[in-house]
């Protein structure tokens, strides 16, 4: 097992209904919020006027910021630092899924530290800016899927470049995570296939890219793949289940936390692999994860033989006893489980033609780059014509 710090500082507040706690809660950390959310129009609208009733309700002001998008892009949280600063606010209240949280968090640390949010991404050899600190944030997902709701990571698109990059800072840990079930049942059918699979590939990148041993965050690990599972089942069926979202909510949470890489800690090769798809295309990031996963486990099996092997049997019911064999066995497998919840997905079925390959495979290995030339890191480094092959491998 690796050495690591580990620490857990958001609160976390679940429950059906406690959404009208906001108020009472934003009161403690701020006295003019910017409420940070999608563009108006859709089904959070709802939402949006329960937040803004539940502020004005405890007195605490508020400036409402509603253009952010999906892969939320550079410019666009630019202008959220604008309306931030120009409002004279000091809390961010972060309403939506990872897209809005990771762009909140860009705009209560950079309007804190100052610059533009594009200057704090890792980008290859730049050297990022640092942090001086930042302005509160307060998130509220109306989606389970980033575990951003709770940790330090962010996610930016460059719009002009197609780049798609991320940072990480302590002082962007959320200060509360208001996690109300109720809120999640809306969401639609096709967006929570995406993101309970999105979940799935936060479960797995660093029990198959770390050579460390830690059986405890295996074990931790199989166990919330396993609940993934049966609730995924259970949502497609019920998806107003108040306790399935919750179970779903809770792995989005502790599934992309750093408690199921703990002492393990590893790289994130298929997140890497998969920036272009969602960077350069704007494909939904969850399902650029549907499209990259089976090849990628199938090309790399043979890399990390009995680490395949070990999630093939623990949580996909092979018996093979052969490491080499069950290895190879773990993409079938999860292929099996995306056609049978109707989850699977090519990369001719979201229009990414063929001819981009080498284009999107440069992009990974230049912003992402592994120990040794044309790579990204992996469990070994993953040369830039194997990338290209996975994408091959999806058309
Ligand atoms: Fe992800």
């Amino acid at each position: 097992m690796h050495n690591f710090n580990w620490n857990f500082p958001t609160e976390l507040v679940y429950g059906e209904g406690r959404i009208k706690e906001l108020g009472s809660i934003a009161k403690q950390y701020g006295k003019k919020a910017m409420i940070a959310t999608y563009a108006r129009g859709g089904f959070l609208d709802p939402i949006i006027d329960m937040v803004e009733a539940s502020l004005t309700e405890a007195g605490v002001e508020f400036s409402t910021f509603t253009g952010i998008e999906p892969n939320p892009k550079a410019h666009t949280i630019d202008k959220a630092i604008d309306q931030f600063k120009a409002e004279g606010c000091d809390l961010v209240i972060a309403l939506g899924g990872g897209s809005v949280i990771d762009g909140s968090k860009y705009i209560a640390a950079t309007g804190f530290s100052g610059g533009k949010a594009w200057d704090y991404v890792v980008l290859g050899d730049r050297k990022p800016r640092e942090y001086t600190g930042a302005f509160p944030i307060i998130s509220i997902p109306t989606i389970s899927a980033s575990g951003s709701e709770c940790n330090a990571g962010g996610v930016l698109t460059n719009a002009e470049t197609g780049e798609k990059s991320f940072s990480r800072s302590p002082y962007r840990y959320p200060k509360v995570a208001l996690l109300d079930p109720a809120l999640l049942t809306s969401v639609p059918q096709a967006i929570t296939k995406d993101c309970c699979l999105d979940i799935f590939s936060h479960l797995i990148e660093h029990y198959l890219s770390s050579h460390a041993e830690s059986e405890f965050a295996d074990r931790m690990t199989e166990a919330m793949i396993l609940t993934l599972m049966e609730n995924f089942d259970k949502v497609l069926e019920d998806p107003k289940n108040l306790e399935v979202r919750g179970q779903l909510a809770l792995c989005s949470i502790f599934g992309w936390s750093g408690l199921q890489g703990l002492g393990r800690m590893g790289c994130i090769p298929m997140h890497s692999i998969e920036m272009p798809l969602s960077g350069i295309y704007d494909l939904p990031h969850g399902r650029g994860m549907i499209v990259v996963m089976p090849p990628y486990l199938e090309l790399m099996a043979d890399v990390l033989p009995a680490r395949w092997a070990k999630l093939a049997r623990r949580c996909f019911g092979v018996v093979e006893a052969d490491d080499a064999v069950a290895a190879k066995l773990l993409s079938v497998k999860v292929v099996e489980w995306f056609k049978r919840t109707n989850s699977f997905l090519t990369l001719s079925d979201v229009n990414i033609p063929a001819d981009q390959f080498e284009r999107m495979a440069d992009d990974v290995v230049r912003m992402f780059p592994g120990a040794e030339p044309n790579t990204t890191a992996g469990p070994r480094p993953v040369t830039k014509e194997e990338i290209v092959k996975i994408y091959e491998m999806c058309k």
